[in-house]
């Protein structure tokens, strides 16, 4: 049986993900702070949970350190909040989404990494919005980008203990995550089909992760033109 620890597995993507891996066989180590749908989750016979806040380092340590064997580490829990107003800098904000999705992430590799055995899979969740800078999204953006450094380098450093490093960059999913956004949000797609490309992608052990293609490869693409071209077309988009 193979084993799968999965952080954020109480809502939207990661939520899919634990029940999808533990569907077809393997045994899920699904961890967040929500009770209920942990508990929901832990009726499968294959799911184990394990409630703590990951932004809490000695809980993170205490509750991850203790996962032998694993063949794959998925670190996808996040949270997204915008600059609404970039004047008026919000610090606190930025400080907030940087603990959730980049120190957490640094938690749970100390934790997990030892437990990694030769031959496995770490899974980083990053983001395609890492790709460019796109408005209101400098805490997001910010912290996507600094996962989608750190999986990079991470790929480098272990490669020599044969444990792989992807990178996941979706475009838009649906999730409680993004059903509070008030903008129009193209090309997004259903959890489940993403679900489905994550497992397939990382089972070919894929180093980058990202869907739908049509618009990813279209980010990309805005994202390798020159700063002052970029600019211009966002500033455009955000008259119209
Ligand atoms: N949806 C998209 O379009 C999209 C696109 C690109 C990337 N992503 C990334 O995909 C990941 C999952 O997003 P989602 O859309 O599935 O969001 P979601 O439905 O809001 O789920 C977020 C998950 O993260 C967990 N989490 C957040 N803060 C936590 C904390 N301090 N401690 C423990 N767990 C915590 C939540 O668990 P609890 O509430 O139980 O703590 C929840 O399970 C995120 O990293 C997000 O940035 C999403």
């Amino acid at each position: 049986m193979k084993r799968v620890v999965i952080t954020g597995a109480t809502s939207g993507i990661g939520k899919q993900l634990a029940q999808d891996y533990a569907n077809q066989g393997w045994q899920v180590f699904a961890c967040g702070r929500n009770a209920t749908a942990l508990e929901a989750l832990g009726r499968h016979s294959n799911i184990s949970t394990r409630q703590f806040d990951l932004t809490d380092a000695e809980q993170t340590q205490a509750q991850l350190s203790n996962l032998p064997g694993l063949d794959l580490a998925i670190l996808n829990a996040g949270s997204c909040e915008y600059i609404d107003d970039a004047q008026q800098f919000d610090g606190a904000l930025l400080a907030r989404v940087m603990t959730t999705n980049v120190l957490s992430v640094g938690y749970c590799l100390q934790a997990l990494l030892p437990q990694l055995q030769p031959g496995s899979r770490l899974a980083l969740m990053g983001s395609i919005a890492s790709a460019l800078p796109l408005p209101r999204a400098e805490a997001y953006g910010a912290s996507k980008a600094a996962i989608a450094y750190l999986a990079r380098t991470l790929a480098i450093d272990l490669a020599p203990s044969n444990i792989g490093v992807s990178l996941i960059t979706p475009g838009f999913v649906r999730t409680p995550l993004t059903d509070k956004n008030q903008f129009a949000m193209p090309m997004r797609i259903e959890v489940a089909d993403a679900s489905r490309r994550i497992i397939r992608d990382l089972a070919k052990g894929k180093a980058q992760i990202h869907f739908p293609k049509r618009f990813t490869l279209l980010l990309k693409l805005f994202g390798a033109l020159p700063q002052s071209l970029w600019q211009t077309m966002a500033l455009k988009g955000l008259k119209q």
